[in-house]
């Protein structure tokens, strides 16, 4: 084991790179320098305001009449990348200046804006400016300086600097694959978020070991949803939808190109659902909507979703989660939601029919849960899949195994995993990882016989059991982080936890 640890080796490098070309540039970055004119820097927004290159190689804008007029520059910032940003100013005219650093980011055609370094500056003093930024879903970023309580003044800047932080860089190594390891039994699986999606070695490394991926926030309502795009559309109509892929297009990119599958999750949740959803022209001042109305939106959401999918990335995600977590933990039946309110107990079984009427041919429908292994819970989940199953909407079943190794035991797992199957359901493990107290050796061994024995159950069910996904793939950037749920350490070691699903 040692050995296979020392074979899996980090390479700490820059992710972006030379990628910001410009005047003074090594592979850590842009430095403004205007020894030859204004490199690239433009007046954004400026009314009557203009630029010019000082004899002190200094860039000066005169004639504002607005805070925002402001010298601007294009740069290639990559989604996911933290960047330190830097400069300094000088103005003439006022006892004092308040300036900022702020970014213009485009998505999907609209600008919007984020202030990210302060400073004021005193009259006639150089004034250094800093802070940090990590680029957003974003395809198009102008940094610029501008004031916000000196509209009128002129001013200069030199040494306008940005930074992309180190990033470790994870190099497929010489490890198995669980993907090998399950190939004759099902797809093996991992969550992966936004920022992961944008870090191509780390994606290369998740997709040398998992063969299907579920974006673990970015197909959720508040990621998918354009509130603002669907408030205008309901001007004309109430139950019309506007929806948003930015945050989930790294991903997709990824998984086309790569051949990796991608399972989306999740189309209806009482978390992370915007409110707005719910209210009458998406705006929470006014009424609930109706029962016809939420279901007509809802039917315009998912249509809107996979005619896009299938338009983009025919083929990419195999399945989805259509409904999660309906049920509650104390009363074992459907817990109190927005959804539930409006529609009434049957709105689990309507978002199965909408969504299998817009899905594609193929893409599989589950119904997601967790703690299935606690009994009371259990059975009302099985009530509601039997329900469901009745109407012949649903393909199968999803336990997330959210787990602690004190909780639940082996067999109770065991036993909630034969009650499923035995429905002739599809099954998949769409979450699983197991919480310990700390990272002594002692809990990660404990870890690793629980991961083990986990998978000799559902190995056995292989038949039935689509995939196994584990919810992320290090500590360090788990949902549950603090309590060391993965296969692989901080640095991208593999755990104990690993070996024991190499050889369970
Ligand atoms: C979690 C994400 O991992 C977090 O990043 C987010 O802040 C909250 O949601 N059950 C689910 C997942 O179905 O969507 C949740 O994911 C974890 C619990």
């Amino acid at each position: 084991m040692r050995k296979r640890l020392t074979a899996w080796l980090l390479a700490v490098l820059l992710i972006m790179g030379g990628a910001i070309g410009c005047a003074q540039e090594d592979n850590m970055g842009y430095r403004s320098d205007f020894s030859a004119g204004t490199d690239e820097w433009y007046a954004r927004s400026m009314g009557d305001a203009s630029i010019s290159v000082t004899e002190e190689k200094t860039l000066l804008t005169v004639g504002r009449t607005d805070n925002w007029h402001s010298p601007g520059r294009d740069f290639p910032l990559q989604p996911g990348v933290t960047y330190e940003l830097s400069v300094e100013v000088r103005q003439e005219q006022a006892d004092e200046a308040r300036f900022m650093i702020s970014v213009a980011h485009t998505a999907g055609g609209t600008e919007s804006y984020e202030n990210l370094a302060f400073g004021n500056a005193k009259k006639g003093e150089w004034t250094a400016l800093s802070g940090t930024y990590q680029a957003g879903p974003y395809d198009r970023f102008v940094l610029y300086v501008e004031t916000s309580n000196a509209p009128e003044i002129d001013f200069e800047f030199r040494n306008f600097e940005v930074k992309g932080q180190m990033q470790k860089q994870v190099e497929a190594a010489d490890i198995p694959a669980l993907k090998d390891v399950y190939k004759d039994y099902f797809d093996f699986g991992t969550a992966v978020t936004f920022m992961e999606s944008t870090n191509k070695s780390l994606m290369d490394f998740y997709a040398s070991q998992f063969n299907i991926m579920t974006p673990g926030n970015e197909m959720k309502p508040d990621s998918l949803l354009d509130v603002t795009g669907s408030m205008i559309k309901s001007i004309k109509d109430d139950t019309a939808v506007a929806v948003k892929f930015n945050s989930v297009i790294p991903l997709l990119d990824y998984a086309q190109k790569n051949g990796v599958k991608v399972h989306g999750h999740t189309l209806v949740w009482h978390n992370q659902t915007p409110d707005a959803f719910f209210h009458e022209h998406y705006n929470t001042a006014n009424p609930l909507v109706t029962r016809e109305v939420l279901l007509a939106r809802f039917d315009n959401y998912v249509r809107e979703i996979m005619t896009y999918l299938e338009k983009k990335y025919p083929g990419v995600v195999v399945s989805w989660d259509v409904v999660n977590e309906a049920i509650d933990d104390q009363t074992g039946w459907l817990r109190e939601s927005k959804w539930y309110t409006i529609v009434g107990e049957d709105y689990v079984a309507r978002a199965f029919e909408i969504a299998r009427k817009h899905a594609p041919e193929g893409v599989l429908l589950f119904y997601n849960d967790y703690n299935t292994a606690i009994l009371g819970k259990q059975n009302g989940i099985y009530k509601l899949v039997e329900q469901l199953m009745a109407e012949g909407n649903i393909d199968g079943y999803g336990f997330q195994m959210h787990h602690d190794i004190k909780f639940p035991s082996v067999q109770q797992i065991e036993a909630s995993v034969k009650r499923f199957a035995d429905t002739g359901l599809l099954l998949r493990v769409s979450e699983l990882d197991i919480t310990v107290p700390d990272d002594s050796e002692v809990s990660f061994a404990r870890q690793a016989k629980m991961y083990g024995d986990i998978m000799k159950i559902l190995a056995q069910y292989k038949d039935q059991m689509l995939a196994v996904q584990v919810w992320g793939v290090s500590d360090n950037l788990s949902w549950r982080a603090s309590q060391y749920p993965l296969l692989f350490d901080g640095e991208s070691n593999p755990k104990p936890a690993f070996w024991a699903l190499v050889e369970p």
